[in-house]
């Protein structure tokens, strides 16, 4: 009997955002009424596609505790780990024996907390039958050039250039190995470059631009301009 495929959830949330010159870690800060990491939590519960979404927080942060949200009955805390990747492979651990090998594992940033239920939807509905998964991207509209220094040396072909987003999207068993493989790599930025490695090819399926990535000051004001003007 083949069991029903399920989607979880992982977010990682246990990075300290250096880039933003804040008194505290860039998902803790306001944004409309808010912290930055409630509006990605909410969104996705909203979603109601996830068994349950399992968050990455470093063992050190006491904001963490004080958010309602982290009580909901479908919020599993894992501890973060040393980089991005750390912190998925133990939020993954953390639903080792709630998931099975073939479900979905969606990664998506704390720190980016316009997600829309539009693109989750968009997501899965393009990669539900693919062997391997994919990511949320962007093509690029500006040229895009290679610098070593402050001398460009080549332009790139941004017909092949595509910027990466998250949620990403694959197998848990999948996931879980690549991750392990790569377990100390520096070069491993997100989840695709994980199964890159393994050879694989994960699709790249286009999502929206407003699904900011909250990195520097002024990105905390157009998430606020974004999320006025979000209908869906
Ligand atoms: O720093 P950057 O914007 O690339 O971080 C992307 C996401 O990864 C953020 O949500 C951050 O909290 C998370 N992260 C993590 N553990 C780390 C570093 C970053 O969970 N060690």
């Amino acid at each position: 009997m083949s069991h029903s495929i399920k989607f979880w959830a992982v977010v990682p949330a246990a990075g300290v955002g250096k880039r933003m010159n804040a008194d505290r870690p860039k998902q803790y800060l306001e944004l409309a009424g808010k912290t930055v990491i409630e509006h990605t939590l909410l969104r996705l519960l909203n979603a109601d596609v996830f068994a349950a979404i399992a968050v990455a927080i470093s063992e050190e942060d006491p904001y963490w505790p004080e958010l309602e949200v982290s009580a909901h009955e479908k919020i599993i805390t894992a501890s973060g780990g040393k980089e991005r990747a750390d912190s998925v492979l133990s939020a993954l651990k953390s639903i080792r024996a709630i998931a099975s090998d073939t479900d979905w594992v969606l990664v998506h940033d704390a720190a980016r907390p316009c997600i829309t239920a539009t693109d989750i939807q968009h997501l899965i509905a393009s990669l539900v039958n693919d062997e391997v998964g994919g990511i949320l991207a962007l093509s690029s509209h500006d040229t895009l050039k290679n610098v070593q220094g402050d001398s460009i040396v080549g332009t790139l072909d941004r017909r092949h250039i595509w910027r990466a987003l998250t949620p990403q999207m694959f197998r848990y068993d999948l996931l879980r190995n690549a991750l392990e493989t790569a377990e100390g790599n520096q070069a491993i930025t997100d989840e695709a470059s994980a199964l890159e490695l393994q050879g694989l090819q994960p699709k790249i399926v286009e999502g929206r631009p407003d699904n900011i990535k909250i990195t520097r000051p002024e990105d905390l004001a157009l998430a606020q301009f974004y999320m006025e003007h979000q209908h869906d």
